[in-house]
């Protein structure tokens, strides 16, 4: 079924403390709330899982690692597999996230085994896609966004990609407080939609979570959330700090 999130992305950033600091925050802000129009994930550094997950209640805040290894287990030193990850009680994993393409050279077969594995582990995805500024300048951005998905998803049944969320975060807009505008975002969304829909059928693709990532503030939330397609977001700096992360979760 369908549902709105609003997720976290940490990336490199926060200590443990002030990670257990802030998810403390999100949490009880969260079992304040009234009304929630959403679901709200966490991603966090490895460093962070456990004892993140030691201070939320996971039945209303999601926890996400930020990757997994492609291997499941063995001499990789340094790796983190998906079981590792889903041991800590995390119950998602963000997956191809455009940093991780472009400074670990993470392909679309890496990607897909990845995905495998973490499905595998009971993990939920979060896959990211979107395309680079010269792509959108160029016009092929809709033929790159379906290469992503084709190449690390299309494998999967309809059964298993009911575990996927798939987060939109056009490269020129993440970091660079040059958010794509809510018609931008809902064309790539429903381009999104329609292959879902054309590989796994309509009620598959109706019931997928699409999120918007880029540059999503409290203040730009509430007219990206008010498209048909977009589901939600998947929040980078606005998700360090506990009131800008709230801003966005009630933003529905
Ligand atoms: O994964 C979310 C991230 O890439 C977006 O970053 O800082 O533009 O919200 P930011």
């Amino acid at each position: 079924m369908r549902k709105n999130i609003v997720a976290g992305n940490w990336k490199m950033n926060t200590t443990v403390p002030e990670g257990v600091k802030l998810a403390k925050e999100v949490n009880d802000a969260v079992a304040a709330a009234k009304d929630l129009k959403c679901e709200v994930v966490i991603g966090v550094p490895f460093t962070h899982l456990t004892a993140v997950k030691a201070v939320i209640d996971i039945n209303k805040v999601g926890l996400a690692a930020e990757n997994c290894a492609a291997k499941d287990k063995g001499a990789y030193t340094g790796e983190v597999s998906a079981a590792m990850v889903a041991s800590t009680g995390a119950n998602y994993v963000i997956l191809g996230h455009s940093e991780r393409r472009e400074y670990f050279n993470e392909t679309p077969e890496m990607l897909k085994e990845k995905v495998d594995l973490a499905l595998a582990n009971g993990l939920k995805v979060i896959f990211c896609c979107g395309e680079s500024l010269e792509l959108r300048e160029n016009g092929t951005y809709k033929e790159y966004i379906k290469s992503e998905i084709e190449g690390s998803l299309f494998h999967l049944s309809a059964d298993q990609f009911a575990n996927i969320v798939i987060a939109y975060e056009p490269i020129w807009a993440i970091g660079t407080g040059k958010t794509a505008t809510s018609d931008q975002a809902e064309e790539v969304h429903a381009v999104i939609r329609g292959l879902v829909a054309d590989k796994y059928g309509k009620q598959v693709a109706d019931d997928t979570t699409i999120l918007y990532g880029g540059s999503c503030k409290p203040a730009n939330a509430p007219e990206l959330f008010s498209k048909p397609d977009i589901d939600g977001g998947l929040i980078g700096g606005a998700s360090l700090k506990a009131d800008s992360f709230m801003g966005i979760v009630t933003a529905f």
